[in-house]
Formats: C-alpha cells, structure tokens, sequence
C-alpha cells in the first residue's frame, strides 16, 4: 500500500482514512448576500468521490461585510444553516473529512465590494484593486474574534468535523503576524507576541465554544516574502506556539496578492522538487509534534510519496490538481505513474499572465465546470478565461453592493 494512503490519528481523536486533502479553493458559487448553493454541494459532492481523506473548503466569511470576492459563503448568514448541514453531511456520506476555511481578508477585501477594508494598521496594498485601509478599533478586533469563535460554533454544530483557520496569503490573521502591515503600538502590535495575540485569541475562544473532538486547524506562510514582513524565522515560532496551545493541524503555504508566491514557488530549485515548501517543512517539522500539510506544486504521485516518506510532510495539500481532475486522490492511489495536467496558465501577454487575478481565473472556470456535474474543461485558453472571469467579478461585485444597499 501506498504510503498517501495511510490514516493519520489527529489529536482531537479524529482519523484522516489517507494522506491527499484538497486545499482551499475559493469557490465563487454562493449567492450575492453570501448563501451555500445546490452548486456548492454538487462540487463537494464530486470532490467526496475522489476520497481524498480531508476537503478544506474555500474561504468562509465571518462577516458578510468584509468579503474577499464577490459570492464567497457567509458563514454566519442566518439563512445558511439548513444549507451548511447539507454540506457537512457529504463528508460521512464519503467517509472524507470537510473542514469549511474560516477568513477574514483584512485589507484584501477589493473596492468592487469594500469602499472601507479594515486592516492591523492603515498600510494600504500595492494594487489598484484595494481601497485603502482603515485602522480597527480595539472593539472592532474583539468583535472578529467573537466572529471566529460563532463561526467555528456554527460549523460544528451543522456537523463539520473541523474548521481551518485562515492565516495565510495576506489575509487578516496574516496581517496581524507581518511587522510591514501591523505597526500598532498598543497589545495587538509590536513584539511577536503582541502579533501573536489575535490569532491566539481567535483559537482560544474558538476552544471555548466547541468540543475537545472538535479540529482546529491553520493554514499559514512559511513566510510573506515581502521585505519588512512576516519571515521564516517569524513563521517558525508561530508554527511552535500553535503547536502548544493544540491546533490539531498546520498547513503550510506562502506569500500574499502582493507577491503570490503560493501558486509560483519561489525560487527554481523549489519548482524542481515539485512542491515550493518542503525545506521550510523540514525545518519546522524538527521543531514540532502537531501534524503538517504542506501545500503548493505537487504535481507526480513519486514526488508526494518521497514527501510523505522523508517524515518532513504528514498530508499533502492539493488544489489546483483538483479543479483539472476532480478524481485526483483516487487517481493517485491507483496510478504509479501518476503526474497532474496542472500547467501555467498563460493569454501569451507577459503582463497579464504575472497577474494573480489571471491564473484564479481559470481555475475558478474549471471548479464551475465541475459544480455544474460536468467535466473541466481543460483545452480553454487563458485569454478566454480572463474576460469572462474579469466581467462576473464586476457583475457580482455590483450585485453584493446592491444587496448591501
Ligand atoms: C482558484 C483558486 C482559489 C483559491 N482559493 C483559496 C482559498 O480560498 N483559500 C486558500 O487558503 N487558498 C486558496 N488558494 C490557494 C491554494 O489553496 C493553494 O495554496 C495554491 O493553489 C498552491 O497549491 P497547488 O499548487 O496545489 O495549486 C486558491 C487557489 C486557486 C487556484
């Protein structure tokens, strides 16, 4: 038997039946003021049959003002309930775990749908697309932790077996670890652990209100690779400290919408071992006893074994191995030679290919592809892609301002 299809015991008791879980994608299928849709549940639906042993959601609102695109889940909707345990039943139906991804995108929520993000600090992003941020108050970061912690609440009691914390890519939790994007000198900023003190706090009070069987999870960068901001070192000692209040699992990715590394890699001897983090995961793992998920590049069965085989890696994470072939964990335990058609996606035009935006887009397609019961549509051209994406986002955007009005 392979070894990506060994269970994994978790702290919380719970058991992952192998070692593939499908990585965050957001989904862009809920309606304009943020419900679950039949489309959601036809995509996982199709991603339970694949039996990969945990499906990470998309990101989850836990405040439907604050979004990070146009028709992402609302977790606290008050209509959603009914619809989030329809959801969470696929994975028993499967024998899978889902885990929904709770975020709050900060600063990185775009002026289609935010005139005012908040943000750590008011740091504004590097990219037209971003208003700029508003400091928050200390009233308004407790009211997010409360947020998180009704969110998880929620998700258990529909029936999920975990939820993921969001802490990577630039989005809130991320901003309140990174020195570039919290300059705060009052409890919440400054020292690491002043940066810390937001994402500990989210966790605890997540603890408060669920069960000891209930998992809690992270996603966070190996480092922001932006100059003055959340380093290695940084993430190494967060890695550390979450490992001793608990969480039941890390996930490892990098970079953020100002430097999207997390889809790219970093540097050409990363891209050659496949995936862009395993020497960030050796290094942590030493440090560790919390299992890790690394994420970012798999592309062969051999190169998710070795990882899996070297102890640096306990699940490999995939996602866009996914929207390409919604059967990829069954395909790879029953292929030796199995290597994914993920490919760069490119329109031939060097500026629009370097946008993030560009790349999402194409992906986003496939998952709708697949959403609607039918197959990815893998031949479609970047430069298609692009214009029909880029025109839904405004569409959308427009909708949820006007739902909002
Ligand atoms: C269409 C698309 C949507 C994504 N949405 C999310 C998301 O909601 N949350 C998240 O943490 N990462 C998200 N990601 C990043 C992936 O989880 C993953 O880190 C990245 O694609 C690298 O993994 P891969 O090489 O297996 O694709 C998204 C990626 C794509 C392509």
């Amino acid at each position: 038997m392979s070894s990506l299809q060994k269970p994994l015991a978790l702290r919380s008791g719970s058991v992952l039946p192998n070692r593939i879980s499908k990585a965050a994608m957001s989904e862009v299928l809920a309606t304009p003021d943020g419900r679950v849709t039949p489309a959601h549940l036809q995509l996982y639906d199709t991603w339970g049959a694949s039996q990969a042993g945990l499906l990470i959601t998309g990101n989850v609102m836990v405040d439907g003002r604050h979004i990070n695109e146009p028709l992402v889940v609302d977790g606290l909707h008050p209509d959603n309930f009914t619809a989030l345990k329809k959801w969470a039943l696929l994975g028993p139906k499967h024998g899978v775990h889902i885990w929904p991804q709770l975020s709050h995108p900060g600063k990185q929520s775009p002026k289609i749908v935010n005139d005012v993000p908040l943000a750590p600090s008011a740091v504004p992003i590097d990219n037209p697309m971003f208003q700029p941020p508003r400091e928050l108050t200390e009233d308004e970061i407790w009211d997010i932790v409360d947020r998180f912690a009704q969110a998880a609440h929620r998700c258990e009691k529909a029936g999920f077996s975990g939820v993921q914390l969001h802490g990577a890519h630039g989005y809130l939790l991320s901003q309140f670890f990174s020195p570039h994007h919290n300059r705060r000198t009052d409890k919440w900023g400054g020292s690491f652990d002043n940066r810390m003190r937001f994402v500990s706090e989210v966790y605890q009070e997540i603890r408060n209100r669920t069960g000891a069987d209930f998992n809690v999870a992270i996603k966070i960068n190996s480092s922001d690779f932006q100059k003055g901001g959340f380093t290695q070192e940084d993430s190494l000692r967060v890695a550390q400290a979450l490992d001793a209040m608990g969480i039941d699992l890390i996930e490892i990715s990098g970079g953020s919408w100002e430097n999207p590394v997390n889809r790219r890699g970093t540097k050409e001897s990363t891209r050659r071992r496949e995936a862009y983090f395993l020497d960030y995961a050796e290094k942590v793992k030493s440090l560790i006893d919390v299992p890790l998920m690394v994420t970012g590049g798999f592309r062969t069965k051999a190169a998710m074994e070795s990882a899996i085989d070297s102890g640096a890696v306990d699940i490999i994470g995939l996602a866009r191995a996914f929207a390409v072939d919604p059967y990829v964990a069954r395909n790879v335990f029953n292929d030796n030679e199995y290597t994914s058609s993920v490919q760069p996606i490119t329109t031939g035009i060097k500026k629009v290919d370097q946008m993030a935006v560009m790349e999402i887009s194409w992906y986003t397609m496939q998952i709708h592809h697949i959403s609607q019961g039918k197959a990815p549509h893998q031949k479609a051209h970047g430069a298609f892609s692009l214009p029909q994406v880029l025109f839904n986002f405004w569409k959308n955007g427009r909708a949820v301002k006007r739902v909002r009005a």
